[in-house]
């Protein structure tokens, strides 16, 4: 099995980036074994604090986001970065080539009963006339990125990386102590019985997602004649890895919840790295009206609709929002 340095360097991926990506590894590594430790390790649990997007932080989060930081900006490649538990950016080196956004931990929620979490990150180029502690540096659409990907913390621990040559799969070996290729390119199939969403949410979304799954669950005897099976996670890391895996359709659509909050995805730190991701499986990701790579932010911590996953899948769910 390949180690991960000789793939990037076939690929032809700058010196610089792949070094930038094996720190951002190695503290995903550090942030696994914590997790593997549990209550053991006295990681588990909500801290007093709140964060940016008005969610409790759990410990986890402070501390995955610590660790990413600190060695992230140590690296001298990095201008800045952006994460979901940062108020602000953070500046880095001036003469950073790159920036780094990232959700430290994704469905932090699972902490506490022991299922599936990640760390999702993003690599964006950084504009060399620009000041590192100038957040419009950072207002860039998805189609920028030079990387992207995630780690998994499950049974095994699994990186989904991507830098535009396609999207591979790598598990840790912790006897090793690295990540081996384990799936060359993975390939989301284009057709797929699988939905994933939050159903609670069911009376709160827009008319075509209303519409869109009232089909989905008349199964065989409706419009769509074939029946399909639901899934969720409540993590994106899991639910994007199962579609990367088997594909399927994932939704957090624009709910009226919380009329504050619209949309519950964050575009910088999960919506545009999963897509990139996504896209380079083969699979499509959208808004249902707009190509969500394609979106120019205006904020940072920028929230989003997202559907993705098999291409026909969420073609027809798109379809939906045209009629
Ligand atoms: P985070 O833990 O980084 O704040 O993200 C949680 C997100 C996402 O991972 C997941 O798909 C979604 O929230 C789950 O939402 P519900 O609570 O509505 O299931
Ligand atoms: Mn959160
Ligand atoms: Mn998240
Ligand atoms: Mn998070």
């Amino acid at each position: 099995m390949r180690r991960i340095s000789p793939v990037l360097q076939q690929d032809g991926v700058e010196p610089d980036l792949i070094a930038l990506l094996k720190t951002i590894l190695a503290a995903c590594r550090e942030i696994a074994f914590r997790v593997s430790q549990g209550e053991l390790a006295g990681v588990l649990g909500s801290t007093l604090g709140e964060n940016i997007q008005g969610e409790t932080q759990k410990k986890l989060d402070v501390i995955a986001n610590e660790l990413l930081k600190e060695v992230i900006l140590e690296t001298g490649v990095v201008k800045a970065i952006s994460s979901e538990e940062e108020d602000t950016i953070v500046a880095g080196n001036p003469h950073g080539k790159y920036l780094v956004t990232f959700d430290p931990l994704d469905g932090s929620s699972n902490t506490d009963i022991n299922s599936l979490i990640g760390t999702i990150f993003s690599i964006l180029p950084a504009d060399p006339d620009k000041a590192p502690d100038d957040s419009s540096l950072f207002l860039q659409p998805g189609t920028a990125q030079v990387a992207a990907g995630y780690v998994l913390y499950g049974p095994s621990t699994m990186l989904a990386l991507t830098t535009g040559h396609g999207t591979r799969l790598y598990t840790l070996d912790n006897t090793y102590g690295g990540f081996l290729l384990t799936e060359d390119q993975a390939a989301i199939p284009k057709y797929t019985t699988e939905f994933a969403i939050n159903m609670s949410n069911q009376r709160f979304w827009q008319e075509p997602m209303q519409r869109y799954v009232a089909d989905l669950l008349l199964g065989k005897t409706g419009p769509r004649g074939k029946n399909f099976n639901m899934r969720w996670i409540a993590a994106m890391v899991g639910d994007v890895h199962r579609v990367l895996c088997r594909g399927g359709i994932f939704a957090y659509p624009r709910d009226s919840k919380d009329p504050q909050k619209p949309d519950k995805l964050r575009l910088m730190y999960e919506a545009n790295p999963m897509s990139f991701l996504v896209e380079q499986a083969g699979g499509m990701s959208s808004t249902g009206y707009q190509r969500i790579m394609e979106i120019v932010p205006t904020d940072i911590h920028q929230r989003v609709a997202v559907i993705l996953g098999s291409k026909h899948e969420v073609e027809t769910c798109i379809g939906y929002h045209k009629a």
